[in-house]
């Protein structure tokens, strides 16, 4: 009898706390929220890997998306990645590297995964100067990482672009320095980047000389995370994924929500910024600026992703 009235209590607590979350704010948003939590995924009101069985797929082929000292890269990988460079140093000397590396930086803590207590959102800022007059800085804030790339300035731009940072995506030629506080995810093109890196950060005697980030927060991306994304995301188009494409890539394997900011191209097929003086030509590159483009509208179109277009 009494364990009888005991559920008879569970069940009408459950219901008024159903009910008041249901009356209360967004109304069905935060309903959706309750069933989400016992979808087991994440507590975003949509987790990205959430139905669309093709989108889970290419999720399941990806490689881990940073170099580790564990990780083995495999002779058909680096033959790839060496495509992209100039010189032409063999495996060994690229393996020799990667040790070297991790004698130097700390192994990079585990990426936090999804879980039905937590929504993990994400703004992608790209540098497009669709940004210019968005007024998407407090949007952007907003998010619990933030990821910009190269040389996107925040100084004199806060409204448009916010002012967080957690990440920062960039290669030696576009690299800035970054605070305390900032990941820096080094995007690598050759093993020059890598070596760049070793040097940059390799214990100095010059106490002054000044840092390029906080050491224990480099990142390395994968070699055979890029050719994962060249192939199974961008079809092999162009010769290789744009900076923009690739943190795209990565921000599916650390967030349950994508907001995408700055992505896109002037009238004209230029890549324009939205800081320092108006270049009419800065075209894609090696890089299939059109595809990428296509492939983030089909991914706003299927609410993987939202993209925010900007204003020009
Ligand atoms: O120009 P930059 O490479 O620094 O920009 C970072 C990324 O932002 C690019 O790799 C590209 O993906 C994206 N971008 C864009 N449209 C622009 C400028 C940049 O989509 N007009």
């Amino acid at each position: 009898m009494l364990s009888r009235k005991i559920t008879v209590f569970i069940t009408i607590l459950c219901l008024t706390t159903i009910g008041v979350f249901y009356r209360s704010g967004s109304g069905s948003g935060s309903a959706s929220r309750i069933l989400s939590i016992y979808s087991n995924l994440c507590a975003c009101e949509k987790c990205l890997t959430e139905g669309d069985p093709d989108f889970r797929e290419i999720m399941k082929a990806s490689p881990k998306p940073f170099l580790s000292r564990e990780y083995e890269t495999t002779q058909e990988v680096f033959n790839w990645w060496k495509r992209l460079q100039s010189n032409k140093d063999p495996f060994d000397f690229y393996n020799t590297t990667v040790k070297n590396l991790f004698e130097i930086f700390p192994p990079i803590p585990p990426l936090i995964e999804s879980s039905p207590d937590r929504c993990r959102t994400c703004a992608v800022v790209g540098n497009s100067g669709n940004l210019k007059g968005s007024h998407y800085g407090p949007l952007i804030d907003f998010h619990d990482i933030v990821i910009r790339m190269n040389r996107g300035p925040i100084k004199g731009y806060e409204k448009d672009v916010g002012t967080k940072t957690t990440h920062r995506v960039m290669y030696p030629e576009s690299s800035t320095l970054l605070d305390n506080t900032t990941h820096l995810v080094m995007f690598p093109f050759k093993i020059k980047d890598l070596q760049w890196l070793i040097q940059k950060f390799a214990p100095s005697k010059n106490k002054a000389a000044k840092r390029i980030a906080n050491k224990d927060l480099v990142m390395i991306l994968n070699p055979a995370f890029m050719k994962y994304v060249h192939e199974m995301w961008l079809k092999k188009k162009g010769r290789y994924p744009s900076t923009g494409f690739m943190t795209l890539a990565l921000s599916m394997h650390m967030c349950d929500e994508i907001n995408v900011f700055g992505f896109g191209a002037d009238s004209d097929g230029n890549w324009y910024h939205y800081f320092g003086a108006v270049n009419k030509n800065l075209r894609t590159g090696p890089h299939p600026g059109g595809q990428e483009y296509d492939i983030l509208q089909q991914l706003h179109k299927a609410h993987k992703i939202h993209f925010y277009n900007g204003w020009q």
